[in-house]
């Protein structure tokens, strides 16, 4: 599968959950067998996360052949309001029938955010069925991404090791590059980059800056994440830099 260029979608504002929530159906919908979606955290899927528990969005989606993982979480138990998965639970998985089977957490009940990388990591290669991840059969149909105001996507911060992982599927961040500052378990770029599509969700003024330093190519973790299927970059216009707008 050929890496593709970037696209960059702009909506407006008050379209920008509408949208992804499109993008998201549409990608399910293209799938006939079991599909894969890994999620993100922080605050700009939680429109989308909370479209898809009402009508139109919840009866388009086939809930029983559509799995959901996570990309990063911080190492808190679901229950805590920092959990990335415990959010997207409240928001969506718990109000829709998702077999409980089909929501894979990252399990921040272990006793180190390592160990809970490794046994994500198991339970991602079992899912997958190899060891090691095969360009032309992508892991995932669906990547959800964020963007930190400092340029991080998933549990991946500027400067840290964790940016140059090529083996390990999954590792555990022991300090946060961002708040909240509770250590963090990532999926790493190879593993992110196993995906039909990876769609960026990146809303609001504030990440205008960011955003325009990342499509200038500055080294940063936005910048260097790769997609081996589609990129896109959901925007809506208050983060648009002037010159995609
Ligand atoms: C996390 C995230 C993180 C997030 C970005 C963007 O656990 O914090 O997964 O990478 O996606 O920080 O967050 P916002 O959408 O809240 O700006």
């Amino acid at each position: 599968m050929a890496a593709q260029q970037r696209q960059i979608v702009v909506v407006d504002d008050d379209k920008f959950a509408q949208a992804a929530a499109q993008r998201l159906v549409s990608r399910i919908k293209s799938a006939t067998d079991r599909i894969a979606v890994c999620l993100t955290g922080g605050s700009s899927p939680e429109g989308l996360y909370r479209l898809l528990a009402e009508e139109p969005w919840r009866s388009q989606v086939p809930w029983d052949r559509v799995h959901w993982f996570m990309g990063d979480d911080r190492f808190v138990p679901l229950a805590d309001p920092r959990s990335n998965m415990g959010i997207a639970q409240r928001l969506f998985l718990d109000r829709v029938p998702a077999p409980r089977s089909n929501v894979h957490p990252i399990p921040t009940d272990t006793n180190y955010p390592e160990g809970a990388a490794n046994l994500y990591a198991d339970e991602l290669k079992s899912f997958y069925g190899a060891e090691k991840l095969d360009p032309a059969r992508p892991l995932f149909d669906l990547v959800l991404m964020g963007l930190g105001p400092d340029g991080h996507v998933a549990s991946l911060y500027a400067g840290q090791r964790a940016l140059e992982e090529k083996e390990r599927w999954v590792v555990g961040v022991g300090k946060a590059g961002w708040e909240p500052f509770v250590p963090r378990v990532t999926l790493t770029f190879p593993t992110l980059a196993s995906t039909r599509e990876m769609l960026f969700l990146v809303d609001g003024a504030g990440k205008r800056d960011i955003l325009r330093r990342v499509f200038a190519g500055e080294d940063l973790p936005g910048s260097r994440v790769s997609s081996n299927g589609e990129l896109v970059w959901l925007l809506d216009r208050a983060a648009a830099p002037e010159a995609v707008s």
